[in-house]
């Protein structure tokens, strides 16, 4: 497994793979690898032959009051994480690397950004939808993967890599969660056992959204006010949203059809966290 800061290191060892016919497969991360992240490496290497990981907290999403400075580096882990999963490459460029310069070039995505997460992290998938832009650059993959569990995100990075008309198909992994429920994230670790265990309320109240629908229960106002009665129960979670929306254009639905996406997020102290699943009727 070769380790790189240099993007042109990195593009050197792709166009290498390319050339003896490898598939190449990018899993964008920030670190702090967990079992979502290898879940993701897992399916690249089913898909693609030549796996490169980036590793990079990206300032330009975070906002101002957000975690940057705290956000977990655990270096050696990630790299024995990645050596384990039979990653070819792993890309970890500084921030001057990245971002020599005052960027003056940013990819905005319209309209699916403005809801969920992007009402409450204003920039947040400016930063990200650039970042990712630079990283398709940078090592030119055939195909890229993200996790459902960040939904939002994914939606953003199909539609900008479908409207710049970019030569790479983007796949969408499911969630993992703990045992309790709660989906895996590297701002668990921000967590107390006794916040962590309050925090499995949060799938909770996403499998009662999946059951009432299955018991035929469709509306979207009732579903979100019954989600909502879930958090009585953990008066240290404040819900930020609970939202019901179609899973590909994110536009609000009043009943759940085909692809609704039942999306939450809380603060629970000063941890954000967020989850969602996708609930579909068949009709
Ligand atoms: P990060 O939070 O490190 O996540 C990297 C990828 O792992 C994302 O696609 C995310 O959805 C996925 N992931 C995280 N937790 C998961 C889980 N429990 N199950 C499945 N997949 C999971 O998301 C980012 O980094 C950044 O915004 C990035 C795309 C790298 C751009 O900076």
């Amino acid at each position: 497994m070769k380790v790189v800061k240099k993007i042109q290191s990195v593009r050197r060892l792709v166009k290498a793979a390319r050339k003896r016919g490898k598939i190449i497969g990018l899993v964008p991360t920030m670190g702090a690898l967990h079992t979502g992240h290898i879940s993701l490496i897992k399916a690249a290497k089913k898909r693609c032959d030549f796996i490169v990981v980036s590793i990079f907290v990206n300032p330009t999403q975070f906002g101002p009051s957000e975690d940057f400075q705290r956000y977990p580096r655990p270096v050696k882990e990630d790299l024995a994480i990645c050596r384990k999963n039979g990653v070819d490459v792993v890309f970890m460029p500084s921030t001057e690397e990245m971002y020599p310069e005052r960027n003056m070039t940013w990819v905005d995505v319209e309209k699916i950004t403005e809801g969920l997460c992007g009402q409450f992290r204003p920039g947040h998938f400016r930063g990200v939808a650039t970042v990712c832009a630079k990283l398709f650059n940078i090592v030119g993959p055939d195909f890229v993967f993200f996790g459902q569990k960040d939904a939002q995100q994914a939606a953003v990075i199909k539609r900008m890599a479908a409207d710049l008309n970019m030569p790479l198909k983007i796949a969408v992994c499911p969630t993992v969660r703990e045992k309790s429920g709660l989906a895996i994230s590297s701002r668990n670790n921000y967590l107390s056992e006794k916040e962590k265990a309050a925090a499995a309320c949060i799938y909770k109240a996403l499998e009662k959204c999946r059951e009432m629908v299955s018991d035929g229960i469709t509306d979207a106002n009732q579903l979100k006010k019954q989600m909502k009665e879930v958090f009585y129960e953990e008066p240290s979670i404040s819900i930020e949203y609970i939202c019901i929306v179609d899973a590909d254009t994110l536009e609000p639905l009043e009943r759940v059809g085909k692809r609704a996406l039942a999306a939450i997020a809380v603060h629970i102290g000063a941890t954000r966290l967020i989850d969602n699943i996708i609930i579909d009727t068949g009709k």
